[in-house]
């Protein structure tokens, strides 16, 4: 015969047993819903695209600013280098954001970037300071058309002032 004090946790344990399994239901829940927040943060991650400003100060202005250190360094085999990159990274952009203010991005960018482009492609072969200049000068209204024509006037791009890349070596020009 059960004492009223087993008895008493007998039936306490009854009572408990739902709000216990409830519990352990709840933590599994939980940590199910951890799992799957986990795998949404991840799939989040994969699927993250940069917007077109993160690609113009991550991808297009430092390439913008190295191309001319480069050219002011005379350091023509890494401004033939970083004008592939450069285009290269405007053709990415295309390709990520088709649109922008109803019209492609790639034919926007192509119009106004192809001659500045071909122009400092030949000034880089023939290693012209003065060529290379009045076409960097184009590619330079090159980001400022297409900012006007995308109502993002308010970004202002110019010529670099000086070369602030403190560490890069562009010397290779220089004899
Ligand atoms: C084909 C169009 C196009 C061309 C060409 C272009 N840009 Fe842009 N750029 C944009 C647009 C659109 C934005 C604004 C994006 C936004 O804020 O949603 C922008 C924004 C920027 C910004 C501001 C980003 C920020 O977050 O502060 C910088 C810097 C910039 N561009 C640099 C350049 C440079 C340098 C060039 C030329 C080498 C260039 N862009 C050429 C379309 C262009």
């Amino acid at each position: 015969m059960p004492t009223f004090r087993s008895r008493h946790i007998v039936k306490s344990c009854i009572v408990l047993a739902p709000a216990i399994s409830g519990c352990l239901a709840l933590g599994l829940l939980s940590q199910a819903t951890l799992a799957q927040s986990d795998a949404s943060t991840a799939a989040t991650t994969t699927s993250y695209l940069p917007s077109i400003s993160d690609f113009m100060i991550a991808t297009i202005q430092p390439r913008h600013v190295r191309l001319w250190v480069a050219a002011r360094s005379k350091d023509w085999p890494f401004a033939a280098y970083e004008l592939g990159n450069l285009k290269g990274a405007f053709d990415r952009l295309g390709q990520a954001h088709r649109m922008e203010h109803e019209i492609p991005l790639q034919d926007m960018i192509s119009s106004v970037t192809a001659r500045p482009f071909e122009d400092l492609h030949k000034a880089i072969l023939a290693k012209d300071t003065t060529a290379f200049d009045k076409a960097y000068g184009a590619l330079t209204s090159a980001c400022n058309a297409c900012h006007q024509g995308t109502n993002h006037g308010v970004v202002v791009i110019r010529t670099p002032t000086d070369a602030a890349l403190s560490d890069q070596y562009f010397e290779r020009g220089t004899p």
